[in-house]
């Protein structure tokens, strides 16, 4: 049964009645520029097939009545004076999108609301933010309101810093909402230029999920952000967007170490994603390859966020792969998934190396899928 199709059953289901707006939001894989957004950086995600959807039927004055159809929960509350729910989780994803809306002034309807999504939790591909996202794009509709692609990101973003207290930056949501069928966006994320930039068809993007789990991920994000504040501080930079190779020279030994190798990080992930924007833009594979590895390879020894099972799987794939294409640790770190690109002709010989000799921590095989940038995300029908 298609997504949609579940979503539909799902509805009539809880609430024995159709919905009358329909809204998707893709998940997003992040082919290079980790951990900058927040410094102001740059990043280079693409949007994949598996998405969120929701469907609502509005009712003024009513509660809002939430049923996320993939784990069997609901929630309700009254959207004029919501506030978190204890329990966490899914809730206050949504709970959170109210809230902002309402902030934003945006008089946000009750009344019966399923969501349903085939990203799977805890794989680094953005289940969260496709959710805020789809969630905006149909309380807006049912508002009769229609905002731009990036105020819609941005307001999805706040979302999750909220309620959820993620201090995330805002790669996940624009990546979500602003992405473009067939292409790769750079992102600017201090100015918030877009770029879109086509993709051959003959190139392959290859997600491999790792299976290591990513524990404890929020404490180590949080400090990591602190980490870069420090180093931004210390060179007397408003983000470290602003600092080049130069003032990191100029640091080093004043510094603490660990600030200095986190800003090389960002530093360099800055400069090798623009690079690679441009790499991709002229169909150089063997660029955009070369700087995936080196980008792992900061994120391993400098940024401390790969674990040995990613720096495994990266290792096979960029061996199998060869010049033309390169794989990477993708996300947030600490596991979750890893990320190639290469010519269609090498999929075969990729999938083949990693089904040979890599397994999950639990001896299992990995997960691999081969994506097809998909478009971002839209209300489909209302
Ligand atoms: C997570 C965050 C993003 C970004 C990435 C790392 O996905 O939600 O804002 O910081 O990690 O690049």
């Amino acid at each position: 049964m298609s997504l949609s199709a579940r979503l539909r059953t799902g509805f009539a289901e809880a609430y024995g009645a159709a919905p009358l707006i329909e809204a998707r939001a893709p998940g997003r894989v992040n082919l290079i520029g980790e951990h900058t957004d927040y410094n102001d950086g740059f990043a280079m995600p693409v949007a994949i097939g598996p998405e969120t959807r929701v469907a609502f039927l509005p009712e003024a004055g009513a509660d809002l009545r939430v049923a996320a159809l993939d784990f069997g929960e609901s929630d309700c509350f009254d959207p004029a004076t919501v506030s978190p729910h204890t329990e966490g989780g899914w809730r206050n994803y949504v709970r959170g999108v109210v809230d902002e809306l309402r902030r934003a002034g945006v008089a946000v309807p009750g009344g019966a609301l399923a969501i349903a999504g085939s990203i799977a939790r805890g794989t680094g591909l953005s289940s969260s933010a496709s959710l805020e996202v789809a969630l905006t794009h149909a309380l807006l509709a049912a508002a009769g309101q229609s905002w731009r692609a990036l105020d819609i990101a941005l307001l999805a973003q706040r979302a999750e810093c909220g309620f959820p207290g993620v201090r995330c930056g805002n790669l996940d949501q624009i990546a979500s909402a602003a992405t473009t069928a067939g292409h790769a966006l750079l992102i600017d994320c201090r100015s918030l230029a877009l770029r879109q930039i086509p993709l051959p068809d003959d190139i392959a993007i290859m997600i491999v999920q790792s299976g290591v789990r990513r524990g404890l991920v929020d404490g180590e994000y949080n400090t990591r952000r602190a980490e870069c504040e420090r180093a931004a501080a210390f060179m007397g930079v408003a983000a470290l967007r602003d600092a080049d190779e130069a003032m990191l020279a100029a640091a080093q030994g004043g510094l603490d170490e660990r600030a200095w190798r986190r800003a090389r990080h960002v530093i360099g992930d800055n400069r090798r994603t623009r690079e690679a924007a441009e790499a991709l833009a002229a169909d150089d594979l063997i660029a955009t390859g070369r700087l995936m590895r080196e980008s792992h390879l900061s994120q391993a020894a400098d940024f401390a966020i790969t674990v040995p099972h990613t720096d495994s799987l990266a290792g096979l794939l960029n061996t199998a792969i060869g010049d033309e294409g390169g794989a990477r640790q993708t996300g947030g770190g600490f596991g979750g998934a890893v990320v190639a690109i290469m010519r269609r002709a090498r999929v075969e010989t990729a999938r083949n190396a990693v089904l040979a000799n890599y397994r999950t921590p639990d001896g299992a095989l990995p997960d691999v899928r081969v994506e097809t940038p998909a478009a971002g995300a839209a209300v489909i029908a209302r």
